[in-house]
């Protein structure tokens, strides 16, 4: 018998989100996915792009990557091509995949996030969005809005009300209480939490005596911010009653199943795929090894069996 890994990201939508497996890659580590040529992407379950602006972004001054032990930081600043190149160049791409895409967006106002929302409901190529509330890297929107519930809500009302596509909200772990924040995200209207994105977090040049980053502060990401994700994870998933994407430190499939079993329907592999650009297929073929080696039929069995 073979098992089934596959599940449904947007279940109450008439336009769902169906994946063949819970394996995605995460926002801005895996570019739009015309770029990986490493193994087969047509696998994985689904793909989430690079955050998308209404304009095309240049991002922060450099340096923007620091390593730190156990993982790294970013203040790439939303580097992106804006979503027009996006519709011109890469969705007619994606429109020829077996795997989903899914538009990570961003904006200043909430304004911007309707209007992309818009822009993208009916491409061919684009078969969700991921709100990006989340970014501690950007002085407008990003995690601006994620700090706070009703700012959160807003913003996903208004996608909500510009588009019929599945609607995934990325929260960040840049607050006091992260639970408040998803609640109100999910009474807004999303299909789907991804959690989390990245930990604000800095390094000093002791030489020059001066922060590394060109930014001075970034978001840490890795192996190191994995239990912090799983506690929010499993903290969420008692909370809310939509799918939950766990996403923070995952490079095997052991990591996924800690998140699964915390309450994530699915995860998303990121900082990995820089050490190991396998990674997220790694992870999903130590995924399927675990439930084949424990005569598990279904994955979805699995989803927040932690809880007890
Ligand atoms: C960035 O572009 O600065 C990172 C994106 C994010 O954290 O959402």
């Amino acid at each position: 018998m073979t098992p089934d890994l596959s599940l449904q990201l947007a279940p109450r939508r008439e336009r769902n989100l169906p994946l063949a497996n819970p394996v995605m890659t995460a926002s801005g580590t895996f570019g739009y996915g015309t770029e990986q040529h490493l193994f087969d992407i047509q696998r994985l379950g689904a793909i989430v792009c690079k955050g998308t602006t209404l304009s095309p972004r240049e991002g922060n001054p450099h340096p923007r990557l620091a390593e730190t032990p156990c993982g790294m930081l970013n203040s790439i600043g939303l580097q992106n091509i804006g979503v027009e190149a996006l519709i011109r160049d890469k969705a007619p791409v994606w429109a020829a995949w077996r795997v989903p895409v899914i538009v990570n967006i961003a904006g200043d106002t909430v304004d911007d996030y309707a209007r992309l929302a818009a822009r993208l409901d009916s491409i061919p190529g684009v078969s969700g969005l991921e709100v990006n509330i989340s970014c501690p890297n950007v002085k407008a929107g990003g995690s601006e809005f994620g700090a706070d519930p009703a700012a959160a809500a807003q913003v996903t009302a208004a996608v909500r009300a510009a588009t019929s596509l599945p609607v995934l909200v990325k929260l960040t772990p840049n607050v006091a209480d992260i639970v408040s924040v998803a609640a109100a995200v999910a009474g807004a209207g999303a299909d789907a939490l991804t959690l989390i994105n990245t930990l604000r977090g800095m390094a000093i040049d002791v030489v020059r005596r001066r922060p590394v980053l060109g930014a001075v502060t970034g978001g840490l990401s890795g192996p190191a911010v994995k239990p912090v994700a799983l506690a929010m994870v499993y903290q969420v998933a008692g909370a809310v009653d939509i799918p939950i994407i766990g996403c923070g430190g995952i490079s095997s499939g052991r990591d996924a199943i800690e998140f699964i079993m915390a309450g994530a329907s699915a995860v998303q592999v990121g900082c990995a795929g820089f050490a190991n650009p396998r990674a997220p297929l790694d992870v999903l073929e130590g995924i399927e090894q675990f439930i084949a080696e424990k005569g598990i039929a279904s994955i979805r069995e699995l989803v927040g069996a932690a809880k007890g």
